[in-house]
């Protein structure tokens, strides 16, 4: 049919099929900035406005679009510097979105600001609860909501004219840090009720600044420290064609990929004829039409810490939702159809979803292909993905030695990264018949490695290009889908799109492993943990990939963390035993916390247990056992992921002040055992509760994960920064580019960052782990004072031929405020000398390359404390309030690493509370959109406060430790704790639904 749509008030004639969707036809014509989430109406990603008002383009036809005014983030600003073109510049909100950090990966951005503007076109003065309805439409895994309504907030204020606050303002220090707003009036005037459940209090000032206890080392620095604009910012906001599927390829066909509708089965026969016959399909493949290679879908370095136990295709599925064939046809369409024409005769054998029954003798093998491949005590004989023994000290004394020995059984559940942008890949032949794969991973280098043997390509003639991405969350440290697109590429020589629709994320992605965990601790009377032991079974699904790591990192962050006191301290008494089990679920992997946030569910529920029925105060009894600096890491000589244990020393350790900070900021003492506190005046049937949690993380891999970076400078003093680094929307680029310009002595924007491209840049072993910042800001601080070097080397020749008695030695050259300035204060300008260098005397590029690998993995540390109120009648657990005490060394960045804790706090919020995945006694998922399974909204957040307390760490040069991580870890923890604090039940499985704490109460009573 031919529609005639007005778009950005550009008329536009053109043709679609009725079924055309306004968001297949917008992305069709170049709106990119329109992103693709879902395919229901559900993430609000693909925002447009329609005569005025917001509309989901994914639900909404074209043809309904027809004589209608369709505006898209193409025509709400623009760059403000376009040469010698006069411009309107960025609009207030975009302005607005880039200063106070609220765009991290930025693919909901475009659709938040369409639907602010909206807001306040009609609203010039919005309340906060109106900012947080309208919002309350997209979804954001990356914020936690805190900034981009604080941004709407600013603009709005800007707009009507009135003075904002600088974006570095400060929030108040210390003693005016102790409002408890809850029962005061907000900023805005309105009367705030705790117990209120929805709208919530406000929450928001526009004073976007975390507060932040500074370490001194910081106090000369110029860029490290101070909340520069994200690097990619202004295209975000603008809605750039950045990610991976933002690309346009002539001839490009579309994959899919048939799955299993069977939890486990040999397929017995399979015909493709009728699928390949389909006009408009260019090809099939099958098991049968693929060399058979095995490998692990899991990105991380070499050797793989883990069995290799999968296939591009194989002739057995082992979950419903495994791969069976794959098709690349003209449209989608045609590519959905074909998938019904291809016929498959499976033959089931016996499912097994119960990770206890999996490993006990005789049970249904998942794995018995002769090309597995072991690693350490993986043993598919008995369905073991990973098997892990680890005992420090003499545990069984320890128990003999304790007054109480405390045990109990807990429970965690398989949660979904979910970010908004779904697994996509495009790959395709270049000119040189060298395979590019533009992808959305975090773990470009790998892919390539990874891949090479599966597609029968050397390394050398792969490319991978990781562009923007929106959101991993660890979901994307796997190689998952770039197999699918390159077979097809390889098959048709063709260009190939392969993206996952909302439903595969939840049935054929990765997920957080489910785990039972045992904890036994004993205990003196005087609070001294004797002994700590836990073990937990884990269930690794259908494939082992992250199956020794993850599980590994349950006991060894969270169980290092307690190591008792006294003679006890110095030899400490920790087993940590796991078995990853094999089952047919869909494959759990890497996600944000990496099996630590498994462990610290049991752990602090369990200390809180401990404190309580041994009556000492919970947070001394906590801090009397907890790992200081100068001790060993406990684990650290007794495991290293299956390599060798190197011992390594805690050389900062800021947990207690995070604890004082965190409970002044919370008003602790005033709440904690304070009767009066937990009611609700007028409200009898609500319960207050406060609950916290102790956690540690850790940074980087040592000894293995390596980061490369390379830096050049410009004719106009300029550099570009190369990093292998994969920015996921955390704010990498920028922390690499302040550490850069730190070294350098320029501005921030005059370091232009590229990653990642495997032809272009140097190696990295991609973003998790929490090392970027560590291992990578390390190899870019070293290319750059490489650079440096030769910078003052020419300095100090410009400054010596100037008529002066001085001669200046180019060590004692200072690179500041974009000079090279010499102890007599002459100086020359970074463009001068990079002009000189490329253009006058002795000609050369000055440049450098750095690269790094820690031999230390410094744990950050965080006091998490958490607010309840629980309708006691209805089970409904309202949390009001999250505050986090970090200590991850000196904050780079105080507005992208805040944004950091406070999107990861929301997530683990739903860890907590409502997020689960669950699958029917088939093994089929329950979950299968963002509408069943609920992640939260602008609305629903409760009030989120971050407290830097910052050390030194001494093992990098800017005294960094990791943020990423660990705010996953504590906030399920705190919230039980609170929960039981309020009324007195206690909840050992996650997550802590209504139903849960409702029988919970009335077992009680
Ligand atoms: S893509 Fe339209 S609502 Fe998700
Ligand atoms: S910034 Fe919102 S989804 Fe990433």
């Amino acid at each position: 049919m031919i529609l005639d749509l007005n778009i950005n008030g550009i008329p536009l004639t053109l043709t679609a099929s009725p079924g055309d969707s306004l968001l297949r036809i917008l992305r069709a014509q170049g709106y990119f900035g329109v992103k693709h989430g879902c395919e229901s109406g559900e993430c609000g990603a693909c925002t447009v406005v329609l005569d005025g008002k917001p509309v989901n383009a994914c639900v909404y036809l074209a043809a309904q679009a027809q004589g209608h005014r369709i505006q898209t983030i193409e025509e709400v600003g623009q760059h403000p510097e376009q040469g010698w073109k006069v411009t309107t510049g960025l609009h207030p909100l975009q302005s607005a979105f880039v200063e106070s950090g609220a765009i991290q990966c930025g693919y909901c951005t475009p659709a938040m600001i369409l639907a602010a503007r909206e807001l306040l076109d009609r609203e010039p003065n919005p309340s906060e609860a109106a900012v947080r309805e309208t919002l309350s439409g997209v979804l954001c895994r990356c914020t936690g909501y805190l900034k981009p309504v604080q941004a709407v907030l600013r603009a709005a204020a800007a707009l009507r004219g009135e003075a904002v606050e600088p974006i570095d303002a400060p929030i108040p220090a210390p003693p005016e840090w102790l409002p408890d707003e809850g029962d005061k009036p907000s900023p805005r005037g309105e009367e705030i009720h705790p117990s209120t459940f929805i709208p919530h209090p406000l929450l928001a000032t526009t004073l976007v600044m975390p507060r932040i206890q500074v370490t001194p080392e910081t106090e000369t620095w110029q860029r490290v420290g101070k909340p520069e604009i994200k690097v990619d910012a202004v295209k975000l906001a603008q809605g750039k064609p950045a990610f991976a599927a933002d690309f346009e390829k002539r001839g490009l066909l579309v994959a899919k990929v048939l799955h299993s509708p069977i939890a486990h089965a040999h397929i017995k026969h399979i015909n493709a004829s009728r699928a390949r016959e389909l006009p408009g399909v260019a090809a099939v493949l099958t098991w049968q039409d693929i060399p058979r290679v095995i490998y692990s879908t899991a990105g991380q370095s070499d050797p793989i810490p883990g069995p290799l136990d999968s296939f591009s295709l194989d002739k057995k599925v082992r979950y419903v939702g495994d791969r069976v064939a794959f098709v690349a046809a003209e449209t989608e369409e045609i590519a959905q159809q074909a998938l019904e024409l291809i016929e498959v005769e499976y033959e089931p054998v016996p499912a097994i979803f119960d990770p206890a029954q999996a490993m006990q003798p005789g049970a249904q093998r998942l794995h018995d292909e002769p090309e597995y491949v072991n690693f350490a005590e993986s043993d598919p004989t008995r369905n073991l993905a990973a098997h892990i023994r680890i005992d420090i000290g003499d545990v069984e004394r320890g128990f003999a030695e304790a007054d109480t020995i405390f045990e109990d059984e807990y429970e965690v559940s398989k949660v979904q990264q979910a970010h908004i942008e779904p697994h996509v890949v495009i790959t395709y032949w270049d000119e040189d018949d060298r395979l590019v794969i533009r992808t959305s991973t975090q773990v470009p280098f790998h892919v390539r490695r990874q891949l090479a043997p599966v597609l029968g390509l050397p390394i050398k003639r792969i490319r991978v290009i990781k562009p923007r991405i929106g959101g991993g969350f660890g979901g994307k440290q796997e190689v998952m889908i770039e197999d699918v697109a390159a077979h097809l590429t390889i098959a048709t020589g063709r260009p190939v799109i392969f993206e996952y629709s909302r439903e595969e994320e939840f049935t054929a992605a990765r997920s957080r492993h489910p785990m039972r965990i045992i904890m036994k601790t004993g205990v003196k009377k005087d609070g001294t943990i004797t002994a700590n032991a836990m073990y937990a079974l884990s269930d690794t699904g259908a494939y082992g990939c992250h199956a020794l790591t993850v599980t590994g990192n349950t006991g060894h962050k969270s169980m290092a963390l307690y190591v008792g006191d006294g003679p006890y301290r110095k030899a400490p008494n920790i087993r940590f035993y796991a078995d990853v089990v094999y089952t047919n679920h869909p494959p759990a992997g890497a996600y944000r916390g990496y099996g630590v946030p498994q462990g610290y569910w049991p752990v602090e529920r369990h200390m809180e247990k401990i404190a309580r029925q041994l009556g000492l105060d919970p947070l001394e009894f906590r801090l009397k056992n907890a790992l200081r600096a100068g001790e060993l890491h406990p684990f650290s000589t007794a495991w290293s992921e299956g390599r060798e244990p190197r011992p390594e020393t805690i050389e900062t350790c800021g947990l207690e002040e995070c604890v004082r900070q965190g409970s002044v900021a919370t008003g602790w003492d005033e709440k904690f055992g304070n009767p009066g506190w937990h009611q609700v005046p007028g409200k009898p049937h609500l319960r207050r509760g406060i609950g916290m949690a102790m956690v540690m993380q850790g940074t980087a891999i040592p000894y293995l994960d390596m980061g490369g970076a390379s830096v050049k400078m410009n004719d106009d003093g300029s550099f570009n920064l190369l990093v292998g680094a994969t920015d996921l929307g955390t704010g990498s680029d920028t922390v690499l580019a302040q550490m850069a310009a730190e070294v350098l002595g320029v501005a921030v924007n005059d370091i232009l960052v590229y990653s990642s491209d495997t032809d272009f840049t140097p190696f990295d072993k991609g973003a998790y782990a929490s090392s970027t910042t560590y291992i990578s800001g390390t190899a870019v601080v070293r290319a750059c004072e490489q650079a440096a070097e030769r910078i003052r080397l020419r300095a100090a020749r410009l400054l010596n031929e100037q008529d002066s008695p001085v001669k200046v030695v180019p060590h004692e050259i200072r690179l500041i405020d974009r000079k090279a300035v010499a102890p007599d204060g002459r100086a020359v300008s970074m463009a001068e000398i990079g002009h000189h260098a490329l253009h006058h005397a002795e000609q050369e590029q000055i440049m450098g390359v750095g690269s790094y690998v820690s031999p230390v993995a410094p744990p950050p540390f965080a006091a998490q404390f958490s607010e309840v109120t629980v309708d006691i009648e209805t089970g409904q657990v309202v949390v009001d309030k999250l505050v986090m005490g970090v200590d991850s060394g000196v904050i780079v960045n105080p507005i992208t690493a805040s944004g950091q804790i406070e999107g990861g706090m929301t997530q683990a919020l739903g860890y907590a509370v409502c997020e689960e995945m669950r699958y029917d006694e088939q093994g089929r998922s329950r979950e299968r959109n963002l509408r069943d399974y609920h992640i939260f909204q602008a609305h629903e957040m409760p009030e989120l406060i971050t407290i830097f307390v910052e050390t030194f760490e001494p093992s990098h040069p800017f005294g960094v430790k990791a943020v990423a991580e660990i705010p996953m870890d504590g906030v399920a923890p705190a919230v039980g704790n609170a929960v039981l604090d309020a009324c007195g039940i206690q909840i050992d499985d996650i997550p802590i639904t209504p139903e849960k704490v409702w029988r919970a109460l009335r077992d009680k009573s």
